[in-house]
């Protein structure tokens, strides 16, 4: 599935996650986010609401996640079990929260177990707000969200616009789909230093430039090794910015995702958000040449006979162009793609482009390169330093490849002085 699959970054066991559940129609929904995050490794403790019950019975969720769930403060399994509960949570998700939480919580009422932990928890809250558009609108359901995210600190995630509950229409009030709140759990959870709160801008996928109103001249990328670091760099807490050409990958949850065409287009989206700019990665492999006069009309073998000459000419390079704009602490990482001669080719353009980590890999390798879920990267940087990596899935190259860079977020990049001429 692309970036939304559900692959863990990193094991989720030692985790433990409170699911908290309302009382509305999406209650259904959640089913499958205890589903998927048990089956990431994390220890779920369920604590329905009595409206919740009436909705999803206790017994699907204990089907899910193999533990009991908790529905009163007066259980006898423990006594104290919502400061057991909030002490052991290392994050607080309540899916669907309903107008009444939102308000119960604003307000640090204790009425329930689910409220009770709130009050005794000092984990991370994520809320995930489901109701009726027009409800949502509210201007009382709006403070109190505000007053739960300015006063209190927690996170609020959606609601989504879209169709609402049977006879409900359309509009903003609909809860965020279970895998994207399974993403937005990782990546609360994933929040670390060097990365959280850091910008990070990646270029991805191939550029299309065209000839004619119908045709492009493009090449076989697919936009998934940008696609994976764009999702790791948000997973680790970093604010991202994926400008990518056309690709059929769904944009990456939380990540702002900007689509174009050409590699002019590819260079105006980019060049003004490198400024700010923490990391940028030039993974898109963008086209080298674009047709120096595209044709107004459609190109007809009428007009053109037998040969068809085109002339054409090169495309702005991108990270070259972008280097000036960037801030000298920033942190730029390249790709080569190369059917030969890759470790002297990756070598030169480490330089020449100003980048200082660059992802070389072979072109034409089974299970590397283009088209492919998986990608043997060698990782050279400008102080020298060289890393073979084996073939991996591009989630996991992506993972290899933050690692360097985190580095030199945390401590600085290495004087520049040392680096190779
Ligand atoms: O195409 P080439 O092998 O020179 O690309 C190497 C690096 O330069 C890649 O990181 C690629 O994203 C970047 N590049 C670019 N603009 C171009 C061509 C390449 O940013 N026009």
């Amino acid at each position: 599935m692309g970036a939304r699959a559900l692959a863990p970054r990193r094991p989720w066991e030692d985790t433990t996650i409170v699911l908290g559940v309302t009382g509305g129609i999406a209650a259904y929904k959640v089913v499958q986010v205890a589903r998927d995050l048990t089956r990431l490794g994390a220890r779920v403790e369920v604590v329905p609401t009595d409206a919740a019950a009436r909705f999803v019975g206790p017994l699907s969720f204990e089907g899910v996640t193999g533990r009991p769930v908790h529905q009163s403060p007066w259980s006898a399994r423990g006594a104290a079990l919502h400061v057991r509960l909030a002490r052991e949570a290392d994050l607080v998700l309540v899916a669907p929260a309903t107008a009444d939480l939102l308000a119960r919580a604003a307000q640090g009422r204790a009425d329930d177990l689910l409220t009770t932990v709130l009050l005794a928890t000092s984990a991370p809250v994520l809320l995930a707000p489901a109701m009726n558009h027009r409800m949502w609108a509210h201007p009382q359901v709006r403070a109190n969200a505000r007053h739960c995210t300015e006063v209190l600190g927690h996170h609020l995630v959606g609601p989504d616009a879209g169709p609402l509950a049977v006879g409900e229409g359309e509009g903003a009030g609909r809860m965020v789909e279970p895998q994207d709140l399974v993403e937005w759990t990782g990546a609360y959870l994933g929040r670390t230093e060097p990365w959280a709160g850091r910008r990070v801008i990646v270029t991805a996928g191939p550029t299309r430039e065209p000839l004619d109103p119908i045709r492009f001249v493009s090449n076989r990328s697919s936009g998934r090794m940008g696609f994976a670091i764009a999702r790791e760099a948000w997973l680790r807490g970093a604010e991202v910015t994926l400008v990518t050409g056309p690709s059929t990958l769904p944009d990456p949850v939380g990540v702002e995702t900007v689509r174009v065409g050409s590699a002019q287009e590819m260079l105006e989206a980019t060049r003004p958000r490198v400024a700010t700019a923490d990391v940028v990665v030039y993974a898109a492999a963008v086209s080298d040449y674009r047709s120096a006069s595209p044709a107004d009309q459609k190109i007809r073998k009428s007009d053109q006979g037998a040969r068809l000459k085109l002339e054409m000419e090169e495309t702005p390079d991108i990270a070259r162009e972008t280097a000036a704009a960037r801030p000298s602490s920033a942190v730029a990482v390249g790709f080569a793609l190369e059917t030969r001669e890759l470790e002297e080719r990756a070598g030169e353009k480490l330089k020449e482009k100003g980048f200082h980590l660059i992802a070389a890999n072979p072109a034409g390798e089974e299970g590397a390169g283009f088209e492919v879920a998986t990608n043997r990267v060698l990782l050279l940087d400008r102080w020298g330093g060289r890393e073979e990596l084996p073939t991996l899935p591009k989630d996991q190259v992506a993972v290899r490849l933050l690692d360097r860079v985190g580095t030199w977020l945390a401590e600085g990049l290495p004087d520049t002085a040392e680096m190779g001429s």
